[in-house]
């Protein structure tokens, strides 16, 4: 995080009882009964969640500003975890994968599709335009192409010299940032570079939407495919409960089926916050023993637009926006 921005979040979380309609670190998580709302993960999230107001403020519907949010870093050339400046996988290929959802369990993703600069919009055609919620790949390109979606080369020559000092060594390591260190840095080669927006909106009404979109750990196995597309996975949302999203080693998000665990947590009474916790929990009983680096956070809102974040490692952001406030940024508390 930046300092200003570190400085945003600490002013706030110490003002907040003295700033009516701001949310706020201690409070984010607490606060409750704030309507509209929208929430997402790492610095980047701020960018994103101000697109999504603009829509929601202007009676647009929580989808529409979901998938709104999800464009912006997707067309970010400084962001190398998200859309068309993502780094590659092992063979120079830039696969990006993408998931929506809304609250009356309507979805639709794609995974490993090239070309297209906006996966999270043909995730949102998948869902609307055809009777399945998973394309994948080549066939996903051929999707997106058929409504239109031009095709591109999306791989930036910021990306493809990344790609080529890692070649140099080809040390075969994925691993998720647990800092977000990296994000418009480009410190080329470097593997840990991975993070994932997920956004979700709740509106007046309590309709809500959520949105994931990755290009995945850089130089992965051409193929892979993380929690980000896979819906319960990456990504839950369910108009009676609330929605949660997810960051850091998809596979172990998939493991526990993770966005989904923390939505069913919050079914049974947990606050997103206890329900966040609870999901990181049994990820770390489960796999801290072989993986001390390990990192996943979850990020969970409320029917009631009440706020969750909880990360294994210390330096998991999230973004939180509401009338109150549209930029504020907060520090996940964490396992470790
Ligand atoms: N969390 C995104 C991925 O692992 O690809």
């Amino acid at each position: 995080m930046t300092d200003r921005r570190r400085f945003l979040a600490t002013t706030l979380a110490a003002g907040a009882a003295a700033l009516p309609g701001v949310s706020c670190a201690g409070s984010a998580a607490q606060a409750g009964k704030r309507r509209p709302r929208i929430v997402s993960t790492w610095d980047f999230g701020v960018a994103a969640n101000q697109a999504a107001w603009q829509v929601l403020n202007k009676g647009g519907s929580v989808l529409d500003a979901v998938e709104a949010g999800a464009r912006v870093p997707e067309a970010d050339p400084k962001n190398h975890s998200v859309g068309r400046a993502g780094y590659p996988d092992r063979d120079g290929r830039l696969t990006l994968d993408a998931s929506i959802m809304d609250g009356n369990g309507d979805c639709g993703a794609v995974a490993a599709i090239e070309h297209i600069a906006h996966p999270i919009s043909v995730a949102r055609r998948v869902m609307e335009k055809t009777p399945h919620v998973l394309l994948v790949g080549y066939g996903a390109e051929q999707f997106a192409i058929e409504r239109g979606f031009p095709k591109e080369e999306l791989l930036t020559p910021e990306s493809e010299q990344a790609w080529r000092e890692w070649l140099k060594k080809s040390e075969y390591k994925p691993s998720a940032n647990s800092e977000n260190k990296t994000y418009g840095k480009g410190k080329p080669g470097d593997a840990n570079n991975h993070d994932t927006l997920g956004l979700l909106a709740v509106d007046a009404q309590g309709r809500l939407a959520g949105a994931c979109t990755t290009s995945g750990m850089a130089w992965k196995l051409h193929g892979r495919v993380g929690d980000s597309p896979i819906i319960g996975a990456g990504l839950y949302v369910d108009n009676e409960v609330g929605g949660a999203t997810s960051t850091g080693v998809g596979e172990e998000v998939i493991r526990t089926a993770g966005s989904f665990l923390v939505v069913e947590l919050m079914r049974q009474g947990r606050t997103p916050q206890q329900a966040c916790e609870e999901a990181v929990r049994r990820i770390v009983r489960k796999r801290m023993k072989t993986a001390r680096d390990l990192q996943v956070g979850f990020l969970a809102l409320g029917r009631n637009g009440e706020v969750g974040a909880y990360a294994i490692q210390k330096g998991f952001t999230y973004a939180v926006c509401d009338s109150g406030k549209q930029d504020a940024l907060f520090d996940s508390t964490s396992a470790m």
